[in-house]
């Protein structure tokens, strides 16, 4: 299992995910009632980076046309979506969040 470090605990707000590339890939960092989850980060749809879209009840809306995904579990939970979200194992460990992009799946 290889861990990544991605950012400092402190850089992820309920209102303002991370936006972190890991091997190439964007992944949005959340943390939601002192949890954190990490979804890939570009909309299925079409190009945004839904780490910039709007975080409500667990859910967090693209940007461009306002699809809607589980911040929990990556489901598509409004079309345009098209598609559930890759999920991302995440970690604490010290002040540091740490993603293992060898494992997707909720
Ligand atoms: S790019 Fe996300 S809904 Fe269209």
């Amino acid at each position: 299992m290889k861990w990544t470090t991605v950012c400092k605990r402190d850089q992820v707000q309920e209102d303002f995910p991370f936006s972190a590339k890991v091997d190439d890939k964007e992944v949005g960092i959340y943390l939601l009632d002192g949890e954190y989850f990490a979804l890939e980060d570009v909309c299925p749809h079409a190009y945004a980076l839904l780490s910039q879209g709007f975080v409500e009840d667990g859910m967090v809306e693209c940007p461009l046309h306002e699809a809607a995904f589980d911040i929990r579990t990556g489901k598509c939970l409004r079309e345009p979506g098209e598609r559930d979200l890759d999920v991302y194992p995440v970690r604490i460990v010290d002040d540091h969040v740490q993603l293992n992009m060898n494992e997707q799946g909720a």
